[in-house]
C-alpha cells in the first residue's frame, strides 16, 4: 500500500524553537517519509538592509506589527501545492483547536502554520490564510508552541505514524467521551492494586469495565462533553448504576432515558429502544410511544 507524505511548512523567526519535532515519534514518521517538516525564516524575505520584520502600528500603541511584505514574499514563494493545502494562522482570535480539527487537518497534503510574535500581525495579513486557529483563552508570546502542539496532534493521526491504528481511535476526545483508565504491570505497586477484571482475561467484561469508566470519567470530569456523547444502548444499565454510584450524575438522567429496555409485546424478553441517539427525546413523547 502506498502511504502518503504529509507536508509541514511554518513560517517562523524561531526555526530552533522547534528542535522538539526532531525527538521520539514525529522524528519516526519524518524517517519513514510519512511526513515532512519545513522550516521557514520568514526574515530571510525581508528586504531592508537590517531585515525588519516589524513595525509601529498606526495610530498608535503599544508594541510592533509583523509587516506583511515577508510573511506575503514566504507564501509566495512556497512550491506550488501538489495537493490540498491549507494556511493556518497562529492566534489567540481564532478558534479554539480540537480533536475532531486535528483529523480534518491530517486529511490534507499540505498543512502551512503562521507563527505571530510581538503585539501581532498587520491586519492585511490575515486575508492570505485559509483560517486561523488559537491553542486556547490565553496569549502567548508567540505562535511557535501553539504551532508544535497542533502539529503533533496532527502528526499521530496520519496513517503509519502511530504503529497501531487503534491507539489512536480509543483516544480520549476521539470519541466524545475520555479515555477508561489503563495499568500496566506490575498488579500491584506498594499495595494499590490493579481492578481484578482487567487480570481476569474475560474480554466481554473489561470491554463493560472500561466503557463504564469512560463515561464515569466523562460526567465526572468534563459534564460539558456530555451533550455530544451518543450513547448506545448497553450503555443503559452502566448509566443506572453510575447515577446510583454517583449524585452528580443522576441529574442526567433525562439523556438516557430513552434507552430504557421495552417489553417485547410478546414474550417476556426485553430490548432497548434505538441503539444509537445523540439527543434526549422529550419525556412526554417517550411515554405516549
Ligand atoms: C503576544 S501575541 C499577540 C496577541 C495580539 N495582540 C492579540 O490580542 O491577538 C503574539 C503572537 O503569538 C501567537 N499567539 C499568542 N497566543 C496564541 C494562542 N492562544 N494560540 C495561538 N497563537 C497564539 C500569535 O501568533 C500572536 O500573533
Amino acid at each position: 500500500m502506498n502511504q502518503r507524505m504529509m507536508q509541514i511548512t511554518v513560517l517562523t523567526l524561531f526555526p530552533d524553537m522547534f528542535a522538539p519535532m526532531q525527538e521520539s515519534i514525529l522524528k519516526r514518521a519524518q524517517e519513514a517519509r510519512l511526513l515532512e517538516i519545513k522550516l521557514v525564516n520568514f526574515r530571510d524575505y525581508a528586504t531592508s538592509k537590517h531585515k525588519n520584520v516589524d513595525d509601529v502600528p498606526y495610530g498608535g500603541g503599544a508594541g510592533m506589527l509583523l509587516k506583511p511584505e515577508p510573511i506575503f514574499a514566504a507564501i509566495r514563494d512556497l512550491t506550488q501545492p501538489c495537493g490540498k493545502r491549507r494556511i493556518i494562522l497562529m492566534s489567540p482570535q481564532g478558534q479554539v483547536f480540537h480533536q475532531e480539527k486535528a483529523k480534518l487537518w491530517s486529511e490534507q497534503e499540505e498543512l502551512v502554520f503562521i507563527c505571530g510574535h510581538y503585539e501581532g500581525f498587520d491586519e492585511r495579513i490575515r486575508e492570505m490564510v485559509n483560517e486561523e486557529a488559537s491553542l486556547g483563552d490565553y496569549v502567548l508570546t508567540g505562535g511557535e508552541l501553539a504551532a508544535m502542539v497542533m502539529i503533533d496532534a496532527v502528526a499521530r493521526l496520519i496513517p503509519g505514524v502511530l504503529g497501531e491504528e487503534a491507539s489512536a481511535q480509543e483516544d480520549s476526545h476521539t470519541t466524545a467521551l475520555l479515555e477508561y483508565p489503563q495499568y500496566t504491570r506490575p498488579a500491584d505497586f506498594e499495595g494499590r492494586q490493579v481492578p481484578d477484571v482487567l487480570l481476569s482475561g474475560h474480554h466481554a467484561l473489561i470491554k463493560r469495565w472500561r466503557r463504564k469508566e469512560s463515561l464515569r470519567r466523562t460526567f465526572l470530569r468534563r459534564p460539558d462533553l456530555i451533550k455530544t456523547v451518543i450513547f448506545e444502548a448497553d450503555d443503559y444499565p452502566l448509566l443506572e448504576e453510575l447515577a446510583l454510584e454517583h449524585v452528580e450524575i443522576a441529574p442526567w438522567k433525562t439523556f438516557w432515558e430513552h434507552l430504557l429496555p421495552q417489553p417485547k409485546k410478546r414474550g417476556t424478553k426485553f430490548e432497548a429502544r434505538g441503539s444509537k441517539v445523540g439527543v434526549p427525546p422529550s419525556l412526554k413523547g417517550l411515554s405516549e410511544e
